[in-house]
C-alpha cells in the first residue's frame, strides 16, 4: 500500500496543499519552518488519528480557520482507497471511499506508518512510560484486541487502588480485581513478549546495514513477570509477596504498568552508555524492526530530519538500504549527494513541486 495523493486544508501551516506521491522514496525537501515536517505529520495522522508531536489536535488546525482535513489516496496492487480525515477542535469525522468509519480500527488495515523522528534519538533514554507508550502505539497498531485488553487493564487497575483506599476495605471485591489483574497481566506480557521478540529477529540485521558494523543488537524486555511454565501461578505468587506492602501503601505495587524495554548493542546498554549517533542507530533499527512484522502489508516509512544527523557514510548506507522498502518519505534541509532518485520534492513557498 502506498500513499499516491495527499490534500491538505488548513492543516498547520497550509492554506491547500496538493501532492502526488510515488512508490520509492519521496525526498522532500526545503528550508526550515515550511513545512516539510507537517506534511510528515498529516501521513502519520492518517495512520494513527494522532500526532506525534502534539496531543492537543486544535495546535494542527491553521491558526485563524476552525477545521482542518487531510485527504488521501491510497493504493495497493487491486484498488485504490480515499481516506478524509476532518476535525475541529470538538472532534472528527473519518470517511473511507466516502462511507463514514465508526471506529478508528477500521483505519488500521488500510493504512500502516512507522515513523522516526528527531526526538526518538532519545527514546532509550526518556522515561519508562515513553518507551511504554512507543510499543503501546505501534503493537495496538498490529492488534485492536491488544488495545482493548490495555485499557480494561487501565480501568481495573484504578478500580483496585481505589479499593484500597476506600475507607472500610472491601477484601472480596479486591480479591476479585487482583484475579482479574494477573489475567490481565499475563495477556498483556504475552503481547509484548511476543512483539519484543519478533524485533529481535530484524533488529541487528538492519543496525548492520546502516552501520556496516557486525554488532549484536538485542531488545530486552524489562517486566516483573519471568517466563516460568506458568505464568499466571507466578503473578500470583509476585502478588501474594507484595500482598502487605500493598494494603500499608494503599496502591497496586506491581504490573505490566511499569514495564520497560532496553536495547543492548553487544553486551552495552546503548541508552546509558551509547553514544548520540549508537542511540540513534539503535532505535532507527527498532523502528524499522516494524517494517518486518507486517508479513503482508509493507508499512509506509517517515523519516524526519534523519540525514543531517548522520556523518556521510551512514547517510549513503541508509539511503541505500531504504530503496529497498516499498515507500519511504524522508525530509532534509538539503539534497543528499546520494540519493539519485527521480522524485524530490521542493517546498519553497509551501508549494510542494516535483523537481527534475
Ligand atoms: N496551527 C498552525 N497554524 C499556522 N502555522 C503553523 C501551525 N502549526 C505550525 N505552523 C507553522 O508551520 C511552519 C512549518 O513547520 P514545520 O515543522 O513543518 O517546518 P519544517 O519544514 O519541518 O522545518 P525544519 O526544517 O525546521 O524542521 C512553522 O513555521 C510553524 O510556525
Ligand atoms: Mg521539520
Amino acid at each position: 500500500m502506498i500513499i499516491k495523493t495527499l490534500e491538505l486544508q488548513n492543516f498547520r501551516n497550509y492554506d491547500a496543499l496538493k501532492a502526488r506521491f510515488e512508490k520509492g522514496i519521496n525526498y522532500i525537501y526545503g528550508e526550515n519552518a515550511e513545512g516539510k515536517t507537517n506534511i510528515l505529520e498529516a501521513i502519520y495522522f492518517l495512520s494513527l488519528t494522532r500526532s506525534f508531536r502534539t496531543s492537543d489536535v486544535s495546535d494542527l488546525i491553521k491558526k485563524g480557520t476552525g477545521f482542518a482535513r487531510i485527504f488521501a489516496e491510497i493504493s495497493d496492487n487491486n484498488s485504490t482507497k480515499r481516506i478524509e480525515i476532518t476535525f475541529n477542535k470538538n472532534g472528527k469525522k473519518i470517511t473511507i471511499n466516502g462511507k463514514n468509519v465508526a471506529k478508528i480500527s477500521e483505519l488500521n488495515s488500510l493504512i500502516n506508518v512507522i515513523a522516526f523522528i528527531p526526538k526518538n534519538t532519545n527514546l532509550l533514554k526518556d522515561s519508562p512510560k515513553d518507551r511504554r507508550r512507543f510499543i503501546n502505539i505501534y503493537l495496538s497498531k498490529f492488534s485492536n484486541n491488544y488495545l482493548k485488553i490495555l485499557n480494561v487493564y487501565e480501568k481495573i487497575l484504578k478500580e483496585r487502588n481505589d479499593a484500597f483506599k476506600a475507607y472500610n476495605i472491601n477484601r472480596t471485591l479486591l480479591e476479585i480485581l487482583t484475579n482479574q489483574l494477573v489475567e490481565l497481566n499475563k495477556q498483556i506480557f504475552m503481547f509484548r513478549k511476543k512483539f519484543i521478540d519478533e524485533i529481535n529477529k530484524y533488529i541487528s540485521d538492519i543496525f548492520k546495514e546502516v552501520t556496516k558494523k557486525e554488532k549484536k543488537l538485542f531488545v530486552e524486555y524489562k517486566t516483573f513477570i519471568n517466563d516460568a511454565s506458568s505464568i499466571e501461578e507466578f503473578i500470583k505468587e509476585e502478588f501474594k509477596k507484595v500482598e502487605k506492602e500493598e494494603y500499608s501503601k494503599k496502591q497496586t505495587l506491581i504490573g505490566v504498568h511499569k514495564d520497560d524495554f532496553e536495547i543492548y548493542i553487544d553486551d552495552k546498554n546503548a541508552g546509558l552508555y551509547g553514544s548520540q549517533g549508537e542511540n540513534r542507530m539503535s532505535v532507527l533499527s527498532l523502528i524499522l524492526s516494524l517494517y518486518f512484522l507486517n508479513k503482508d502489508d509493507k508499512p509506509i516509512v517517515i523519516l524526519d530530519d534523519i540525514l543531517s544527523e548522520l556523518d556521510h557514510n551512514h547517510e549513503k548506507n541508509l539511503i541505500d538500504y531504504l530503496k529497498t522498502f516499498n515507500q519511504v518519505f524522508i525530509t532534509n534541509t538539503a539534497k543528499s549527494e546520494y540519493f539519485d532518485g527521480k522524485y524530490y520534492y521542493y517546498l519553497k513557498d509551501r508549494e510542494l513541486k516535483e523537481e527534475e
